[in-house]
């Protein structure tokens, strides 16, 4: 009788605090829970956002990552099109930043160092495509791994924060990272990375999902189509290391200004491809200010679509090359070469060590800011 009464008052704080939570945000619900436990015991959260659609993501407080995008493909049938794992302990191990916000520097840096008013910085070199290491994604520890700070925003979203001490993973200053997933109405994920910093930095915070938009994360992306919004690419060595020109796509397989099956060229006879094992280069997306348009993705059977839209200049899009069956992933699926793509809107790779690129240099008084929104609709 006791016990019944506590479950009944648990029950009824539940409902409150959703009620709360939904009151919020107005026409959606938020929801909070734990997710488990990192393995020095600190508790780590998981919110949920759905819309009144039937669109729903996951966050996690581990890596700022999305752990699930659900959305429905042309008949209405949501489906989770996102590569990742059942658990927390999944994730603890992941090594494909799946979903991840990477940082402080997404994409590579050659050899692994870089200099910053005559200073020079090594960081871990924990990459090494071609047998040439250098620098990936923020270093052995970086944002994917570490416990970010979450609440719920009043806008049907998540706020996360992470302060990166001075030095951490070789990168100099102490830097406060705000990341905010929120989902709309219009059926956006979006996807918002702040930063500032108490000493000159440099800095390029990527969102990491792996996307198989068909739901079903056996199938390979080579029959989705893509459309890029850019003229040119950036070409690399036999390390994935920019070699500083900027390539027109013209006549090449690496053109998606036109909407293009992925698969088509993917094993063309082109250097670019040959070195990236297929598409794993950064595309220089078309001037412009603000937020625009970057990509679109559609699987014509389910007929999910997906557009990407960005304030920043480049995109990455790797088309899961290095995944190798290996890895057990939701419900246990061995994650296959190609069986999800990564669309990654970023500065350049490589930038610090770059001058003729956009400077990556974030200095004392100034804010970083990078957009990136995921548009869902099936036709
Ligand atoms: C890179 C790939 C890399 C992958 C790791 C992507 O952003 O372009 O080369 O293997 O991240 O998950």
């Amino acid at each position: 009788m006791k016990n019944s009464h506590l479950m009944i008052s648990a029950l009824v704080i539940g409902l409150a605090s959703c009620q709360k939570n939904s009151s919020m945000s107005n026409i959606s619900t938020e929801k909070q829970e734990v997710y488990g436990k990192m393995p020095d015991g600190r508790e780590v959260k998981i919110f949920t956002l759905t819309n009144k659609n039937g669109l729903k993501a996951r966050v996690t407080e581990y890596g700022a990552i999305l752990v699930s995008m659900e959305t429905p493909d042309k008949s209405g049938k949501l489906a989770d099109i996102t590569h990742g794992y059942d658990t927390l302990d999944g994730w603890l191990t992941n090594t494909s930043y799946f979903g991840s916000t990477v940082g402080r520097f997404g994409n590579r840096i050659k050899d692994g160092k870089f200099t910053l008013d005559d200073k020079t910085y090594t960081l871990a070199k924990n990459d090494k495509p071609g047998g040439i290491p250098c620098a990936l994604h923020g270093g052995l520890k970086g944002f994917d791994k570490v416990l970010w700070s979450g609440k719920p925003t009043a806008t049907n979203g998540v706020e996360l924060t992470y302060v990166s001490k001075d030095g951490e993973e070789g990168y100099p200053g102490k830097l406060t990272v705000k990341v905010t997933y929120t989902l709309t109405e219009a059926n956006e994920l979006k996807w918002e990375a702040s930063a500032t910093t108490d000493t000159p930095t440099v800095l390029n915070i990527v969102h990491h999902s792996y996307w198989n938009l068909s739901g079903d994360p056996t199938k390979p992306i080579n029959d989705h189509e893509l459309m890029l919004a850019a003229p040119n690419f950036l070409p690399t060595d036999a390390g994935l290391i920019p070699t500083g020109v900027i390539a027109p796509v013209a006549d090449t397989p690496m053109d998606f200004t036109k909407s293009k099956v992925i698969g088509e060229r993917v094993g063309a006879d082109f250097e670019a491809l040959k070195l990236g094992g297929g598409y794993d280069h950064c595309w220089v997306l078309e001037k412009g200010d603000g937020v625009r348009l970057a990509a679109r993705l559609k699987d014509p059977k389910s007929g999910r679509v997906m557009e990407i839209s960005t304030d920043q200049p480049a995109i990455q899009f790797y088309g899961g090359n290095f995944l190798d069956g290996k890895t057990a992933g939701k419900k246990g699926v061995q994650y296959a070469h190609r069986t999800a793509l990564c669309l990654e809107t970023e500065g350049f790779p490589d930038s610090p060590n770059q001058p003729t690129f956009p400077s990556p240099v974030l200095r004392p008084g100034q804010t970083y800011k990078h957009v990136m929104i995921h548009k869902f609709s099936a036709e």
